[in-house]
């Protein structure tokens, strides 16, 4: 049986359609149910469309409130009934309410080296920093703005030529493949969360999660 998904958008949804994409080669046995967007506008509608996935546009502007928004967003979700929810560029800060909702069932996508570099402008700020590395995390989604246990980093070298664009590119790559194994090992029941952290395969994992190696 295929695994329940929710994906939540607010652009280009370029991850969302590496989850697609792994799905329809057979690397990921995932039913996505729906894509979900606060931007009529956003790119990644039309990705979910062209793939056959129901869409729906919540746009947070005609929300009185946060909480508003947010309670009508999870009413959106949980009538698919997902098991795990996961934001693709989902550019939203979340009501604890609803980050409790899907307590240990919603991911993230962040691209920095958590904890690094938590908020906007991470390629930016990093190069800034002088970092030698910058990277993406994949992480459990809490109350905290870009703070749940991490799950799976990847690391690129920042080389002196590196503007935040060419940073972005490259981290964009690593994101595509990382977040699918991510949700990967979720839908294979290998992941779990507690007080402690995130835990692959009954491992407790590191503070900054499981570092993937394209070697
Ligand atoms: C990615 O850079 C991700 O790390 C961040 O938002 C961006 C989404 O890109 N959270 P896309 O819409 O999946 O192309």
């Amino acid at each position: 049986m295929s695994f329940p998904v929710v994906v939540l958008i607010s652009g280009s949804g370029s991850n969302l359609q590496a989850l697609i994409d792994q799905s329809l080669a057979g690397q990921l046995n995932l039913e996505i149910c729906a894509v979900i967007s606060n931007k009529a506008n956003a790119f990644g509608l039309q990705r979910a469309k062209q793939a056959g996935i129901p869409t729906h546009v919540l746009d947070h502007t005609h929300y009185s409130s946060r909480e508003l928004f947010d309670t009508a967003l999870q009413e959106c979700i949980d009538a698919y009934q997902p098991k795990l929810v996961v934001l693709a560029g989902f550019m939203r800060i979340l009501t604890e309410k609803f980050t409790r909702h899907y307590q240990g069932r919603m991911f993230n996508i962040h691209p920095s080296l958590l904890p690094k570099y938590k908020g906007l402008n991470t390629h930016a700020r990093a190069i800034l920093a002088k970092e030698k590395f910058h990277g993406v995390s994949v992480h459990f989604v809490s109350a905290e703005l870009d703070a749940g246990a991490v799950i799976i980093q990847a690391k690129v070298e920042i080389l002196s030529d590196d503007t935040p664009e060419t940073l972005a590119q490259k981290v964009h790559k690593l994101e595509h493949i990382i977040y699918p194994q991510a949700v990967k090992w979720f839908s294979e029941g290998r992941l779990a969360i507690d007080n402690s952290g995130a835990w692959l395969d009954n491992t407790l994992l590191p503070e900054t999660g499981f570092q993937y190696s394209s070697s």
